[in-house]
């Protein structure tokens, strides 16, 4: 009974990490932070991950640790709708194919204390890359994808 218990649990714990085995994710935000973990856990479970950030340097020495032959870094700010498609691109054509979208990348000003104090710029910026920068892929005409 003990036996068969230990090969359920080893079998369970082998479907749970096996979740990601072949599949492909890009990870925007993906060279510090959430991201960059995201991508490192990502490929642990066997997964190939195309990591999109502004910062290049940090994104290519990420990509890098991970391995060339798992993770790949492309320049993508997630406001310029090009270049959203154009990382979507790079996963399908290093990989094959696109399973997985991680839109993590994100901004935070610091805080100012007064509303009158911030300024209606600040504030655009901070819903073009949280809010549509999060949803730009939806806007993204599937067929370029497939
Ligand atoms: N850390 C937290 O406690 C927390 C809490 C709530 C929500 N979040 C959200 O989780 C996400 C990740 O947070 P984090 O703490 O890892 O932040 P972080 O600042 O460490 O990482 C954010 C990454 O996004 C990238 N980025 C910024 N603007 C970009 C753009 N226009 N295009 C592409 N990449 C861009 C940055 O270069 C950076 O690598 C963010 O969206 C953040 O708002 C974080």
């Amino acid at each position: 009974m003990k036996a068969m218990v230990e090969d359920v649990s080893v079998n369970i714990i082998r479907l749970v990490l096996c979740r990601l085995e072949g599949k492909v994710a890009v990870i925007t935000g993906g060279a510090s932070g959430i991201g960059k973990r995201t991508a490192e856990v990502f490929a642990q479970h066997g997964a190939k991950v195309v990591i999109a950030d502004i910062q290049d340097e940090l994104g290519h020495s990420v990509a890098e640790s991970i391995g060339p032959s798992t993770c790949c870094y492309v320049h993508c700010d997630v406001t310029d709708e090009d270049q959203v498609k154009n990382a979507i691109h790079r996963a399908v054509e290093t990989y094959g194919k696109l399973d997985i979208m991680f839109n993590n990348a994100g901004i935070a000003d610091p805080n100012k204390h007064r509303i009158i104090d911030n300024d209606k710029a600040d504030f655009e910026r901070v819903l073009a890359v949280n809010v549509t920068g999060t949803i730009i892929i939806y806007f993204i005409n599937y067929n370029l994808c497939y």
